[in-house]
């Protein structure tokens, strides 16, 4: 299947932080992958700045390279991969200093040439501040600008309500895109169009009809080269109070009115609103310890003494009339058994089984997986073909997108790159508004309270498991069973 590609207008997109890990393995493969689908119109252009002494064509060079070792286009097309770097351009700018904002001012086009101006804050968060004071400062806010701001945004609520206001004196709400990549994947978005345009799901997905929810996000790979920015944040703040929640959020929320920006956002603040408190034996922290080969967490950190969590699971309620009493079970890890994220809505058996004890009792489960073979299954009870009187089986009614929608389902699914050209057609959808920013840090921040006031440390769990036993016990004392990962 061909996928439809509307291109978006001429823009100048500057990155800050255009030399660093971020820009060069997901912004800029992901804008050439945009450049190769024919999105992005001729005379865009897209500018790296920080301090390193570049040129144009140093600039191109690394960004080609980048590509060559990031890009995820099997072999690059070097033509095309000429013609995008010809789009790309370099100002070494101090976001702490004056250097370099005099070029970058040049270099820009005015607002009357009708070219969309975005600055995309790829840079340490202590920084966001300067950029948009610069921005600013320089001239070079017009009424237009967006400014995309990367994560984290604040540490915990005090933080992120400075920084929210710290760029409300310079941007509007309209203009600031606050990105979390997760709202940018493919099935997060078909989560959406599954719930709400089909009459099938939404008549059953409430507490009547379901009887919990599982999020699951487990990675294999451990802290890498971020060693001292996870240590002071952990798996709860560097992944639950942004992607856990904004899935819970999606899969929770009302439907909204109409799929607009203000809409949705409305609906997942809501969510976030209705969340109880958590209980602290409702939450496992851990922490993963060395296989024999790989490091362990503290020594990838380099703190022998780090109680900082690389896993956590909880359960939380929602008290609203649609959630009330269902369980919804998260977690996630690093230096997991596997790869995989899933969401895992399970329906309540049927009330009254006719076919006796021995057919079993059977649920459906929605599975909706984010990654790897993202797609969706929902489990079916069949009979087992042949003689032998009725028992019953699950089956899988399997979409994988890969299978339905043919291999360009796979190459378009990058979040960033949706993501980026949704800031240039000025959709804020799929980005977190400051307030549901905040409401999300307001839940997470008493948890994380508790657990420093009581000192607790994380239980260790061997590198390449499912995370700690407690995380297996927190959900089989329920008489329920993690799915998505082996056990
Ligand atoms: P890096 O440390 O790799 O890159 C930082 C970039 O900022 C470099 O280009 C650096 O270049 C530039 N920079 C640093 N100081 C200044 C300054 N004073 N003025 C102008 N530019 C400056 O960081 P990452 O790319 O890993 O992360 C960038 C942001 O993205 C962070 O907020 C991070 O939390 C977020 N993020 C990163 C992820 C990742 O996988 N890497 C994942 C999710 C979010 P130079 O030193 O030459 O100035
Ligand atoms: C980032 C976290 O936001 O998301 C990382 O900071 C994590 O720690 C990453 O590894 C996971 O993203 P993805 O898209 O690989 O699931």
């Amino acid at each position: 299947m061909v996928s439809r590609v509307i291109p978006v207008d001429p823009f100048d997109l500057v990155i800050f932080g255009g030399t660093g890990d971020l820009a060069r393995r997901k912004i800029l493969p992901g804008l050439f992958r945009r450049f190769c689908a024919g999105q992005m119109p001729e005379n865009a252009r897209i500018i790296g700045a920080a301090r390193q002494d570049l040129d144009d064509d140093g600039y191109r060079k690394m960004v080609g390279e980048a590509i060559e070792e990031f890009g995820k286009v099997g072999k690059v097309d070097k033509k095309a991969l000429k013609a995008f770097q010809k789009q790309l351009h370099y100002v070494a700018v101090d976001a702490k200093g004056d250097g370099g904002w005099d070029a970058l001012g040049k270099l820009l086009r005015d607002e009357e040439e009708e070219v969309v101006r975005a600055f995309y804050f790829s840079v340490g968060p202590s920084l966001f501040p300067d950029l948009a004071e610069r921005i600013r400062s320089h001239g070079l806010a017009h009424a237009g600008v967006r400014i995309v701001v990367e994560k984290p945004f604040g540490h915990d609520l005090e933080s992120a309500r400075e920084l929210n206001e710290e760029l409300a004196r310079h941007f509007n709400e309209r203009q600031i895109y606050r990105i979390d990549h997760y709202l940018g994947k493919e099935t997060v978005q078909n989560l959406m169009a599954v719930r709400f345009g089909n009459m099938l799901f939404e008549p059953l997905w409430n507490a009547q009809y379901v009887d919990h929810i599982q999020i699951t996000v487990a990675e294999t790979v451990g802290v890498g080269g971020r060693g001292p920015y996870y240590d002071k944040s952990g798996a709860m703040r560097d992944m639950v109070q942004n992607h856990l929640m904004q899935l819970l959020c999606l899969i929770a929320m009302e439907p909204p009115a109409r799929f607009d920006p203000d809409a949705v956002r409305d609906e997942k603040l809501k969510v976030i609103r209705a969340l109880d408190p958590v209980d602290p034996d409702s939450i496992v922290r851990g922490q993963y310890t060395s296989d024999g080969e790989a490091n362990s967490y503290r020594e990838d950190v380099e703190n022998p003494l780090s109680k900082t969590e690389s896993f956590i699971a909880l359960k939380c309620y929602i008290s609203n009339w649609r959630w009330a009493n269902t369980p919804f079970y998260l977690r996630t890890g690093k230096r997991l058994n596997s790869r995989a994220s899933e969401i895992a809505v399970v329906f309540k058996e049927t009330p009254h089984s006719i076919f006796g004890i021995d057919s079993g009792r059977h649920r459906n489960v929605l599975s909706i997986r984010l990654q790897p073979n993202e797609g969706m299954t929902l489990g079916v009870t069949i009979k087992e073909p042949g003689p032998g009187g009725m028992r019953l089986i699950d089956v899988p009614l399997d979409m994988s997108f890969a299978d339905a929608l043919g291999p360009e389902a796979e190459e378009v699914t990058d979040a960033y790159e949706r993501l980026i050209m949704d800031v240039i057609r000025g959709n804020q959808t799929l980005f977190m508004r400051g307030d549901e920013v905040e409401a999300a840090w307001s839940w997470t921040d008493p948890l994380i309270e508790g657990w420093e006031r009581r000192g607790d440390s994380p239980k260790p769990y061997d590198a390449g498991s499912a995370g700690p036993d407690d995380a297996a016990f927190l959900i089989n004392k329920d008489g329920r069973r993690w799915r998505g990962i082996k056990s």
